[in-house]
């Protein structure tokens, strides 16, 4: 018997792959929050009966390592740590062959990696679920943590509006498709250059349109968050930009999520930032540790909304 009751719109997640926000449809995106909502307030429990999720990271990580490894121990299964840097991956055995090995030992993948291709290459070639774990294109764990804090602040998601300011990069791709989805309308504040991949734009603004929701990207960072109900931001150089940071820092100048921007939000609106942060940057100190801040419930969120991600994709018929 299959293990989530009452979520008919997750069964057709079973045995698939988490590679970008937009692979779950509306429907889907809505019971992931419902459930994780359930598992947090202690109102669902389930068992996966040991099952085993390996955790293949090429960049750093304390949150989402963290927090998959604790969703697994609470749904009674278990994390493998497959640092790339201490299996044959770091000497280069092909990805073909140790996506078809680490099939045939563990049930799930989450992996972080550069290449949104190398992602799919692991999904290509494995016969279980991959997760995506944070590539250069996309965070969709992380998306999912994000609606499910402002489904907490404000009940019904749908008509609100988040405000992302900073580089368009991964983070703000899935917020963009995950958004549209959920029918959130996301608006991207950025200077000229840091514009999120048009691509993402693109599909953002079709899934957008189908669900009540728009996309704007505005170079002005006022504009960008009037009246919004969410302001996010991320760091302006991610993993991998290390040699780019000082000249960001000069292309972002005027971008800091500030209480001066919070001034210009709905009363009501809370501040997210998916961590790590550097203060001064591209968030004060004063908005992160301030009363709308919301940033340390949105870290605990990844537990609960990857709990639900992991039942869902493990979930047995
Ligand atoms: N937000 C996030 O993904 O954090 P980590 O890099 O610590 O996993
Ligand atoms: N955009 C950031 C997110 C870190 C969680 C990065 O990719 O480094």
């Amino acid at each position: 018997m299959a293990a989530i009751s009452g979520f008919p719109a997750l069964a057709d997640l079973r045995g698939r792959d988490l590679l970008s926000s937009a692979d779950l449809n509306a429907a889907q995106t809505k019971a992931l929050l419902d459930l994780a909502a359930d598992l947090k307030a202690g109102r669902q429990r389930i068992d996966l009966q040991g099952r085993t999720l390996g955790l293949i990271f090429s960049k750093a990580s304390t949150r989402t390592r963290v927090s998959f490894t604790v969703a697994m121990a609470r749904l009674g299964g278990q994390t493998i740590d497959l640092n790339p840097q201490v299996s044959q991956v770091g000497r280069g055995e092909p990805v073909a062959d140790t996506a078809r090995v680490l099939s045939r030992y563990v049930d799930a993948l989450a992996i972080r990696t550069f290449a949104q291709s190398e992602l799919e290459e692991y999904a290509h070639w494995a016969s279980i679920p991959v997760i995506n774990a944070l590539t250069d294109l996309e965070h969709p764990c992380q998306a999912l943590a994000d609606y499910l804090t402002l489904k907490e602040a404000f009940g019904d998601l749908s008509g609100l509006t988040l405000s992302y300011v900073g580089d368009g990069n991964n983070v703000a791709h899935s917020l963009l498709l995950c958004g549209a989805l959920l029918g959130v309308n996301v608006r991207i504040g950025c200077p000229e250059g840091y514009e999120p991949d048009a691509a993402v734009l693109e599909r953002a603004r079709e899934l957008g349109a189908a669900n009540g929701a728009a996309v704007e990207v505005l170079h002005e960072p006022v504009a960008a968050v009037r009246g919004a109900h969410a302001l996010y931001t991320d760091v302006w150089a991610s993993m991998g930009q290390e040699e780019e940071k000082a000249a960001r820092e000069r292309d972002f100048a005027g971008w800091c999520l500030d209480e001066t921007l919070i001034a210009e939000a709905d009363s009501r609106a809370i501040v997210l930032h998916c961590l790590p942060a550097y203060r001064g940057l591209e968030i004060s100190a004063g908005a992160i540790e301030g009363p709308s801040s919301r940033v340390f419930d949105q870290a605990e969120n990844r537990l609960h909304a990857q709990q639900a991600l992991l039942a869902a994709l493990l979930d047995t018929p």
